[in-house]
């Protein structure tokens, strides 16, 4: 069978059909699943049954897997992937009870210093009340629509990233993990070429040359600029969904709008990249 590829939306993404990926696959659609994902960013593989290690099998078409913080939600078997269980949400620094998965616009684990080229997240169970949709934003095509001037403002800061300061991050996580790093806010796509906004607002200590008050505010002002309606796409998961984003050029966002206690249950696979220029 052939894999097909078709867009979902305008501003971003394809989905992938006629695939089944616990059977051997050709080399042929191994390439457009590859392609596709650096064309549309992000990749919607449907109607998946896949076992762990079918999963990570899947998963290693687009590159090795990495480590993953938050170790405590890692799958003993297969630590390298994480089993986002929304019955078993951690509590914020207010006591407020939330699932994983940030609810603000953001590209992954840029407290590391080569983060993730790619996130995979596949849905085993849905809310059955509905909800939980994940958000996408084109960060190439947010960055294409600025003016020069805008541009060549941006071009050459540096954000300053740190690991969240939150009681779901354990202490050893902070250890190992907790090293400021420092990235381009505007970053190139190492096999396309495209310039992208890079960023993690939650992760960003500062911008370097400015305090972190001023950084704060200079982030927020960038994303209520850039994040419009032409460059996102909202996604209703279905069952069997594998869903794999280019975290060089994407941002995305979790909907909290589900009961948690039913039981949203995600895999996630992080995939690992190069540091970022
Ligand atoms: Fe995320």
């Amino acid at each position: 069978m052939t894999v097909s590829i078709s867009p979902i939306s305008d501003a971003l993404g394809a989905e992938a059909t006629g695939i089944d990926l616990t059977q051997p696959i050709t080399d042929a659609d191994k390439d457009a699943l590859r392609q596709a994902v650096l064309d549309n960013l992000v990749l919607v593989i449907r109607d998946q049954h896949l076992n762990p290690e079918q999963y990570l099998a899947a998963v290693r078409l687009f590159g090795d897997t990495m480590p993953q913080h938050l170790t405590h939600l890692l799958m003993k078997e297969h630590p390298e992937i994480a089993v986002l269980d929304s019955r078993d949400s951690g509590a914020d620094t207010d006591g407020t009870i939330f699932p994983t998965g940030s609810r603000d616009w953001h590209t992954d684990h840029t407290n590391h210093a080569k983060p993730p080229k790619l996130t995979a997240l596949y849905a085993i169970t849905l809310p059955k009340s509905g909800g939980g949709d994940t958000g996408f934003a084109n960060m190439q095509k947010a960055f294409d629509n600025l003016p020069p001037s805008r541009k060549c403002e941006l071009d050459g800061l540096q954000t300053i990233n740190k690991i969240e300061d939150k009681p779901y991050v354990s202490a050893a996580d902070k250890e190992k993990y907790g090293a400021l790093q420092s990235h381009p806010l505007i970053r190139t796509h190492p096999e396309t070429g495209r310039k992208a906004i890079y960023i993690h607002p939650g992760k960003v200590a500062k911008i370097d040359g400015m305090t972190a008050a001023e950084s704060h505010e200079f982030v927020d002002e960038l994303m209520d600029q850039v994040i419009q309606p032409d460059v996102t796409y909202r996604h209703e998961w279905r069952p069997g969904d594998l869903v794999i984003w280019d975290n060089r050029a994407i941002v995305h966002l979790a909907h909290r709008d589900y009961d948690h206690t039913e039981g949203r249950i995600m895999q996630r696979v992080l995939v690992k990249g190069d540091a970022p220029y």
